[in-house]
């Protein structure tokens, strides 16, 4: 039978190493499978949260060979014949125990995003056409493996002032909701600190359920805080007008 190696990060936050385990390679087989090969088998205090092994829960996600992955969806013939598999956790978040990071600075976040707000008078009638833009970004899982990339987050640990892209297409889809009346540049601008983004799109290259995090939300979200704030012709309009949200 073929057998895969594995080196997998054990430990926590202040100490670590990477163990190798030997796998037996069945058909089909995913990175998790072999996870729970060696929880099984060799080592039954590994520690690994996941929930759906089917690429939708978003808790299994970690670092293979490098790459944000979620682990149930990378498969084991990816790899090959005798190639060692790296596993550890995500480099952005600190480790509790093994491939189980701490994720809820990512929750803190999320509650500071001013919610939906629709007019108190709405006429709730409206059609698919008009929510086909904002559906793509309902589809993110929550698996923070945009986060992890994120240069700004990772490599410069600026959480005190960068929200990241998972919580850029969350306010995109507040933003361009139809129904939604808030004009959220300002805290775009101020909290979530879209500046520090500069769009190189290492988040739309890892993200499972392929939203296309940089052109559609990051981008349409930067032109209306540049329209707001920097446009000369704009501000004066604002002026007299008021604001208007809009995004097109
Ligand atoms: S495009 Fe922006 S949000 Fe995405 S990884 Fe690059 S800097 Fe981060
Ligand atoms: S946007 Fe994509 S990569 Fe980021 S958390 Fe959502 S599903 Fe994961
Ligand atoms: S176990 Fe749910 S996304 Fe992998």
């Amino acid at each position: 039978m073929r057998e895969a190696t594995l080196s997998v990060f054990r430990g926590d936050k202040d100490t670590g190493e990477f163990k190798t385990y030997k796998v037996p390679i069945e058909e089909g087989m995913v990175v998790l499978d072999a996870i729970h090969y060696i929880q099984a088998h060799e080592d039954p205090e590994l520690a690994v949260r996941w929930n759906c092994k089917a690429a939708k829960c978003g808790s299994c996600s970690a670092e293979v060979n490098g790459r944000p992955s979620l682990m149930c969806k990378t498969r084991m013939d990816h790899f090959a014949d005798g190639e060692e598999i790296r596993v550890e956790p995500l480099h952005t978040f600190p480790v509790i125990k093994d491939l189980v990071t701490d994720v809820s600075w990512n929750y803190e976040v999320n509650k500071r995003i001013p919610g939906f707000t629709p007019a108190p008078d709405a006429d709730w009638t409206f059609y698919q056409e008009d929510i086909e833009r904002v559906q793509e970004f309902r589809k993110c899982i929550e698996c923070f493996l945009c986060q992890d990339v994120c240069h700004v987050l990772r490599d410069h640990d600026r959480k005190d002032a960068f929200f990241g892209p998972r919580f850029l297409v969350r306010t995109a889809g507040l933003e361009m909701h139809p129904m939604d009346t808030l004009n959220r540049a300002e805290f775009i601008k101020d909290q979530e600190g879209i500046g520090f983004c500069n769009i190189t799109k290492c988040c739309s290259e890892v993200c499972p359920e392929e939203i296309h995090i940089t052109d559609n939300a990051i981008i349409p979200l930067k032109e209306r805080v540049v329209d707001e704030f920097y446009d000369p012709v704009m501000m004066i309009w604002n002026k007299i007008f008021g604001k208007k949200k809009q995004l097109v």
